[in-house]
């Protein structure tokens, strides 16, 4: 990629919007080579162009190298969803690493540093729910109650589809990142946690496909757990994980509670990689109910060094995250979240400043 790299930038809604403008401010303290273009997307895009996701907002991004996206209540959707699924980002990476400073609920956290890459866009994310009897034609059986699935009565079902290629990619994806984290000098592990005690087909596949890539990557060493013990170790001894490798739900929700292990939602990034895109968006959702002055930027400040590092501006990246610890470290200007009283500019200053301090 030669030239400036082009970025497009999505805000989001409530409290997302004052975080993601205190992460643009902190990037202005770097020289970088970045074509910013903020199309309209949400309340502002259906005020002037009578749509929530208009065509020059999809343009914008299939203009751009890579997409900031602060959070959505719902307004922006469209737009999450032309990012994941129109651009087949199909690798959600969400690293848990222990910063001195931040708050944990363990009494020892010191060395966590997982990753867990989730599956993006299949399993139950699919999105294909209906009417139980919707499914009479089909004729589907329960093993479990030992008869036909319309015999339930009425209901609702949702299908989970996990696919040969859907697994491949993500696993491939795991196993290089393992890789790359091993010349690094991590453990070079993936821990792949499934259901396949009971879906034998599903979940089974995912495991399997993990299993025979494995076979390709000598190097990295491959944990298949079941997802319940999965969920108990990660809770009990994180240390033990590195590269965590899930399908899509258990890793929505089991990344919120990785979160939580080391400073909560407010210092959880993620990024969402395909083979030829990548765009980048905190854990978090827009936290309509925090005062907006007071929150949390770090995550959102460390998805824009993820998508630094991705747009090989790799010195700024570890700049910006380097000068995010020290001021974890330093304890003095932390938001309220993580016990102290600054406001959102605060923290941001005190970056800003640990920045220019570090060069
Ligand atoms: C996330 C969010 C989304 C998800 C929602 C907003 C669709 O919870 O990014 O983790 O479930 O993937
Ligand atoms: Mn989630």
């Amino acid at each position: 990629m030669g030239g400036a790299k082009r970025v497009v930038a999505i805000p989001g809604e409530d409290a997302a919007a004052e975080a993601f403008s205190a992460t643009m401010a902190l990037l202005e303290n770097f020289s970088l080579d970045i074509d910013w273009s903020y199309p309209l997307v949400g309340a502002a895009a259906i005020q002037m162009h009578g749509e929530a996701f208009p065509a020059q907002a999809r343009a914008a991004i299939d203009e751009s190298d890579a997409a900031l996206f602060g959070a959505t209540s719902g307004a922006s959707a469209g737009a999450l969803f032309y990012l994941r699924w129109g651009r087949q980002t199909f690798a959600n990476v969400r690293p848990t690493r222990f910063t001195r400073g931040v708050e944990s609920p363990l009494a020892s956290p010191e060395g966590i540093d997982l990753v867990i890459v989730r599956e993006n866009l299949e399993d139950l994310y699919v999105l294909s729910e209906g009417a139980v009897e919707d499914l009479a034609p089909l004729g589907l059986w329960s093993t479990t109650w030992q008869k036909p699935v319309v015999a339930l009565g009425p209901g609702a079902y949702a299908l989970k589809v996990i696919t040969d290629r859907g697994c491949e990619r993500v696993a491939r994806f795991a196993f290089d990142l393992a890789r790359r984290r091993k010349a690094q000098g991590r453990a070079g592990k993936v821990t792949c946690a499934t259901k396949h005690n009971l879906l034998f087909r599903t979940d089974g596949l995912f495991r399997e496909v993990a299993e025979r890539v494995a076979g390709e990557y000598q190097d990295v060493e491959l944990e298949v757990l079941i997802i319940d013990d999965f969920a108990n170790r990660l809770v009990g001894r994180p240390q033990q994980f590195d590269v965590v490798l899930l399908p899509n739900l258990y890793g929505d929700v089991l990344s919120d509670a990785a979160a939580a292990l080391a400073g909560g939602l407010g210092l959880a990034a993620s990024g969402c990689y395909g083979s030829d895109y990548a765009y980048f968006e905190p854990v978090h959702g827009t936290a309509p109910d925090l005062e907006r002055q007071r929150v949390n930027p770090t995550a959102t400040i460390l998805c824009a060094a993820m998508m630094l590092e991705y747009l090989e501006f790799g010195d700024a990246a570890q700049q910006l995250v380097a000068a995010v610890e020290r001021v974890y470290a330093g304890g003095t200007s932390l938001t309220a979240d993580q016990g102290g009283t600054a406001s959102t500019d605060e923290f941001r200053d005190a970056v800003a400043a640990a920045v220019r301090s570090g060069g």
